[in-house]
Order: structure tokens, then sequence, then C-alpha cells
């Protein structure tokens, strides 16, 4: 045999599997999506996401601590108000859901990092991201409400904020605001290639924040499109973004590769709700192997290229990585 290339030399063993693997994940690169609402002693699975819950102020230290201990850095919260009017002005309330939950969150498990989702579609009575205009999203009128939420985000205790709407010049106005008022150590983590999809189904159920008509079209990216979403990471890039996402993951792996290539900060992808309820469906059906897609799903978006991985399988992976079967 004439052969000097035997490629299954590597492979001969886990050992040698494992010595030889290219791609290396830790846990403390997890971020982990949790929903707060209103109420007392709430923790209710959501329908769309089983596995997945939304808890009251007082429940979510519980869900806090079990995160923490399974070795995941870092939190993404979403809030879910009781009130909602046209401007959104819930989240921006001093006493607004996601700022009481800050409070105590930092109060009660001070250990990991708190990123917030910057946004108004759970905020907004017509359920859009931003100021309406007739029945489009003005974005020069949206800018300020979203500096001034991610204020309120910083003030309340957020560790990092992170603007989803994607409104252009969002990255620049939030920065600015933060600079001014003396947060220019709070990093801004930018949802900058952010598709409009059909994979946020689960997730516009869980935080009922599904637009009342219309689309996400005009402001979130057509699913065509590669180039344009290099533009977007540039831009934000340029406007002070310290970190960049892609959303979302799975079906987007080129985008994030391209992305880790061109940018020289990190890069993180967003696995959404959707990418989650499919696996936990098809799971649910005996059809495919819950864990093992869940590992193998995951080591491809660090292959990719991403550096930080915001997952709704965080604890699981956590686990998954200690236990040696991935990373
Ligand atoms: C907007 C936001 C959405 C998600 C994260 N931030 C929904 C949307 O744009 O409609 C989706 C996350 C997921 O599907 O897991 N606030």
């Amino acid at each position: 045999m004439d052969m000097l290339n035997r490629p299954r030399r590597l492979r001969g063993s886990a050992t040698i599997r494992n010595m030889a693997r290219e791609t290396r994940m830790d846990k403390s690169s997890l971020i982990y999506p949790v929903f707060v609402r209103e109420g007392v002693g709430i923790r209710e699975e959501i329908m769309s996401m089983e596995g997945q819950f939304r808890y009251s102020v007082d429940m979510l230290p519980y869900a806090l601590e079990e995160i923490a201990r399974s070795g995941v850095g870092s939190v993404m919260l979403f809030g879910i108000p009781d009130e909602k009017d046209e401007c959104g002005s819930g989240a921006f309330l001093e006493d607004g859901i996601i700022q009481k939950a800050l409070r105590r969150a930092k109060q009660e498990c001070p250990e990991l990092c708190y990123i917030t989702d910057v946004c108004m579609c759970e905020y907004t009575s017509h359920g859009h991201c931003g100021i309406l205009d007739g029945e489009k999203v003005d974005n020069d009128k949206t800018l300020p409400y979203l500096a001034k939420i991610a204020l309120s985000h910083a003030q309340a205790g957020a560790d990092m904020v992170a603007p989803s709407d994607m409104m252009d010049g969002r990255v620049r106005a939030i920065r600015e605001t933060l600079d001014t008022n003396g947060y220019m150590d709070l990093p801004v983590m930018a949802y900058s290639a952010k598709y409009a999809s059909s994979f946020y189904g689960p997730f516009r159920e869980a935080a009922g924040s599904a637009p009342s008509f219309g689309d996400r079209k005009s402001y979130q990216m057509d699913y065509h499109n590669r180039k344009e979403a290099m533009k977007e990471i540039l831009a934000d890039v340029s406007e002070g973004a310290d970190i960049v996402m892609v959303k979302p993951a799975l079906a987007y792996l080129d985008i994030v590769r391209e992305a880790a290539d061109m940018v020289n900060i990190p890069v993180a992808a967003y696995s959404v709700s959707g990418e989650y309820a499919m696996i936990k469906a098809a799971a649910k059906m005996g059809y495919i192997g819950e864990e093992a897609m869940i590992c193998e799903t995951a080591a491809c978006i660090y292959r990719a290229g991403a550096n930080i991985l915001l997952t709704y399988y965080a604890k699981e992976l956590a686990k998954f990585m200690d236990e040696g079967r991935i990373g």
C-alpha cells in the first residue's frame, strides 16, 4: 500500500481523538437565556419550550443558583411585563421587571454575569421593536428609547447590555449614553447579524412578543443575504460594539465563520428557541437522541468560529463538558 497519509491514525482511540481535537470549548463561554415575569411564586413551564420556565422575581434566585452551580458563566435576561404601551415604557422604568430582576439577581447570586436584552417588543402594545410611525418602525425616533433602556439596565446593575432591535445606529446611541453617564466600562454585545427568522416562534410565545400586525422584515435581516451581515457587523464594530452576535446559529454557520474570520473581537452565536424546540420535539418522538444532538450542534457552532454560545441547553452542555463528552 503506497499511502503515507492515513487520517484514521488519529481516530484510533478516545485518548488520541481527544488530544487531536481542533475545537475546545469552555463552559464559562455559555450564556443561558432566562425569562422573568411579574407576579409572586411563579415558575411556569413554557409550552413550546419544554424544560424552560418563566420565573417571577422571587423565584429567580433558585434558578440562578442552579445555573451558577452548573458552571455556566452568564445569563441573558428577558423581561415579560404586565403592562404594555405604544412606546414600551415598561422597558425603562426604575421598577420595571428587568430592573427588579437585576437588583435581586445581583444581590442573591453575584457570581454570574448578567446580560440584558435591550429591545422593546416585549413592552410595546403593538409588539414591534421600536416606535411606530403609522405602520412603520421609525428608526431615529427609536434610538433615544433604546439608549434609555440600556442606561436603566446599567443603573439597575447589568454587567453587559445586548441590543436586539436591529435599528441602524443603535450601538452608537447606546454607547454614547452609557459613556456620558459614567458607564464607559460596561460592554455592549450587539445582536449584529440578526435575521428575520421563523426560528424565533417559541420565544415569541414565551415572551408574549409577537407583532400584532405585519412582520419584522423591515428591520431584521433577509436570510438570503451574507454580505449584508458583514456590513451590519462592521457597522456595529465601528460604533463601539465589544462583542458581535449572529442569530440564529445552526442554519447560519456560514455567517458565524465569516464573522469570526473578519473581526478582531469575540463572536457570539445564539442558538434560538426554534432550534431548541426542534431538538426537544424530535427527541420526544424518539427520532433522534437528545444528548448526542445537544453535543453535536454545540460543538459545530464553536467549530464554525463562535467564541460564545447562547443556548437554552447551557446547563446540559456544562455537564457534558464536565464529563468530557465534548470540549
Ligand atoms: C427580541 C428578541 C427575540 C429573540 C431574542 N431577542 C425575538 C424576536 O426578535 O422576535 C429571540 C430568541 C429566541 O428565539 O430564542 N427582543
